[in-house]
């Protein structure tokens, strides 16, 4: 079983801040292609429908944080939602999985992941874009008259919860919980919030459904977006003991071989593999291909987790401000904890994951080291942005 990183990724990709200043205006040309849409069935709707270049990118910075659960992608969302030049988008990329994979068995063959990706890449080109009606053509029911309450984890995204984009009576200044914001905010009108992206110097997308880098590799050479990527990993052994705490149902047998220190006989055993599938053995971006200058950051969980100067290593990245308070102080921020699994899942584990070295995650060799907290698993490493 080889278990691969994509899973424990983060990246965001962000906006080049390179070095020339040459002002590039791409005004209602097409790009689009659509090239990986060609076997779908939604092909030739979405492509004469497809993004159109309208708005003025020049000067716009593009982040794209591609994420998995329990790898930290809360706080690092929080990073950018927080902020007041930021607009925020949690997976919109739901909604073209949501429409394209019902139309095929699994998602996962080769023909379904092109066609996801293509349609993926086109979407978030638009979004890029502050053009929010392409979206529309995934979203059920289709929105009517451009409002829809269909648009998911709105509540994720403080542009969408607060004025203009929502006007619940009686509020002030307020900010708007998740679940408020979803109570108390009516229908979205698509028209105000793409007014609303418009105004912003950044728009950040979070995503857990874009495997890896190189499916981006498109959008990062793409001269009308301004795209940088952070890529964010935790260690596989803290994943799985955060899942097992948190899904402690489909995790059940996990903890009853970490409570009796006896492995069941009916564990099942792919549900490691599920905290790897998607991983990508390595992450290629860290061979530094040269289209990836300047425009990539790989983040540890580990590091948000014990260093806040991370918080402004990412900001620097991006050109960005100071870090708010707000969100040093989060509550999402990753613990620093130490996993809590037996010897024996952490060598089972060990041994079915690859790359854990390269991203400086050191193997526990045994007992005495697992249970020591003064020998650390995660080595110093800089993973600073290469340029
Ligand atoms: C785009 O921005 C450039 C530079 O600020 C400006 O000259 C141009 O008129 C803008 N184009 C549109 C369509 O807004
Ligand atoms: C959509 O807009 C049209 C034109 O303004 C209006 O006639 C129609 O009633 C609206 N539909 C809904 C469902 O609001
Ligand atoms: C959405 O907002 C736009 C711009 O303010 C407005 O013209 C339009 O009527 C609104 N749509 C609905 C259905 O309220």
């Amino acid at each position: 079983m080889q278990c691969s990183w994509k899973a424990v990724l983060l990246l965001a990709l962000a906006s080049i801040a390179i070095q020339y200043t040459a002002i590039r205006t791409f005004t209602a040309k097409s790009l689009h292609t659509c090239p990986g849409l060609a076997d779908a069935g939604l092909a030739e709707r979405l492509c004469e429908e497809g993004p159109t270049f309208t708005y003025n990118l020049s000067r716009k910075t593009h982040i794209l944080i591609l994420a998995t659960t329990r790898s930290g992608s809360s706080f690092v969302g929080q990073l950018f939602n927080q902020h007041l030049d930021v607009f925020y988008l949690f997976e919109p990329l739901y909604h073209v999985q949501n429409t394209l994979i019902p139309r095929f068995t699994q998602g996962r063959s080769p023909a379904d992941r092109r066609v996801m990706l293509g349609a993926s890449r086109d979407l978030l080109r638009s979004l890029y874009d502050c053009d929010l009606h392409f979206l529309e053509n995934y979203i059920k029911p289709p929105p009517v008259n451009h409002t829809t309450d269909r648009v998911f984890r709105r509540g994720a995204s403080r542009v969408l919860c607060s004025r203009p984009v929502c006007d619940p009576p009686g509020s002030a200044d307020l900010v708007l919980e998740e679940g408020d914001c979803v109570r108390k905010c009516g229908l979205l009108n698509l028209t105000v919030a793409a007014e609303a992206c418009r105004e912003r110097s950044h728009v950040a997308i979070k995503t857990v459904r874009v495997p890896e880098v190189n499916d981006l590799r498109a959008l990062v050479e793409d001269p009308r977006l301004n795209l940088k990527v952070i890529q964010l990993v935790r260690d596989p052994r803290g994943i799985l003991a955060s899942r097992s705490e948190t899904f402690r149902d489909t995790y059940r047998l996990w903890r009853l071989w970490y409570g009796t220190g006896r492995k069941p006989y009916n564990l099942d055993v792919t549900q490691l593999t599920t905290v790897c599938e998607d991983f990508t053995p390595w992450p290629p971006a860290l061979m530094r291909p040269s289209w990836l200058k300047g425009k990539y950051m790989l983040v540890r969980y580990e590091d948000l987790a014990r260093n806040p100067e991370e918080d402004e290593e990412i900001y620097g990245f991006l050109d960005k401000h100071k870090v708010p308070a707000s969100v040093r102080n989060s509550a999402t921020r990753p613990r620093k904890l130490r996993f809590r699994l037996s010897y024996d899942i952490v060598a089972f584990a060990q041994n079915a994951q690859a790359g854990l070295a390269q991203l400086g995650y050191r193997m526990a060799a045994s007992e005495e080291e697992l249970k020591n907290p003064a020998i650390s698993l995660v080595e110093e490493r800089d993973f600073r942005p290469f340029s």
